[in-house]
């Protein structure tokens, strides 16, 4: 009996999800490369030639999208049953991911076991005259890329998880925070210090990477 030949199948790579947070909290990465269930979800970039090309890149299976603190915890406790050892690096970041987020969590990934990005944009950092509202929001697009790096985690908090009502514990940025950009910005890193310090103690994290780009930024919180 002749063995029927499968037919490739077109990949719908521009497919979005509507709203990925809606959607079950592990976004497959075939099912968020939009490829049809039951494709090639291994090795999508058959699925853009065609053909059985090798894959480029090596890509995780899923990225878990965390939501909760209590998610977040059961997630890293997860991981650490592994082994006390693994190392778990956490990058974060105010979304809208670009190439120097990227780099850095490439450089976590390959450090590391287990790498969690963490994307909010932070209030408290913002000053009055700041435009916390028009700050870019591309939280799908920034899922995708989170995937195709081998992020193996994203958290995703919400105002009420990182601020809930009647806080008041703030982080006061050592002096170094009052020169430059400080001078113009005099509680921008209390904001960065206090939600920096909060992702340390949910995530609880062996690593964390920061880029040099915000070099204040990086010195304050060193
Ligand atoms: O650099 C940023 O994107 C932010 O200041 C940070 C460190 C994520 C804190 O909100």
């Amino acid at each position: 009996q002749k063995k029927s030949r499968r037919q490739p199948q077109k990949a719908f790579f521009c497919h979005r999800l509507s709203n990925p947070l809606q959607r079950n909290s592990t976004i497959h990465r075939g099912r968020q490369l939009g490829l049809r269930p039951g494709f090639s979800s291994r090795y999508p970039d058959r699925s853009l030639f065609f053909f059985n090309r090798k894959p480029r890149i090596p890509l995780p299976q899923s990225l878990t999208i965390l939501r909760t603190i209590d998610e977040a915890r059961a997630f890293i406790h997860a991981q650490k049953q592994v082994t006390l050892q693994r190392r778990i690096g956490i990058v974060p970041t105010m979304g809208a991911l670009h190439l120097g987020h990227l780099s850095l969590i490439d450089r976590a990934r390959s450090e590391c076991d287990c790498v969690v990005t963490t994307i909010y944009v932070n209030p408290t950092q913002f000053g009055p005259n700041e435009d916390l509202e028009s700050y870019p929001r591309t939280l799908e697009s920034d899922l995708e890329m989170l995937a195709l790096h081998g992020c193996d985690a994203v958290f995703v908090p919400e105002n009420v998880t990182m601020y809930p009502s009647g806080f008041s514990t703030v982080v006061t940025a050592p002096a170094v925070a009052n020169e430059l950009e400080g001078v113009f910005r005099p509680t921008h890193f209390d904001g960065v210090c206090t939600v920096v310090l909060k992702l340390f103690n949910i995530l609880h994290a062996t690593d964390a990477y920061f880029g040099l780009k915000d070099f204040q930024q990086f010195v304050v919180l060193r």
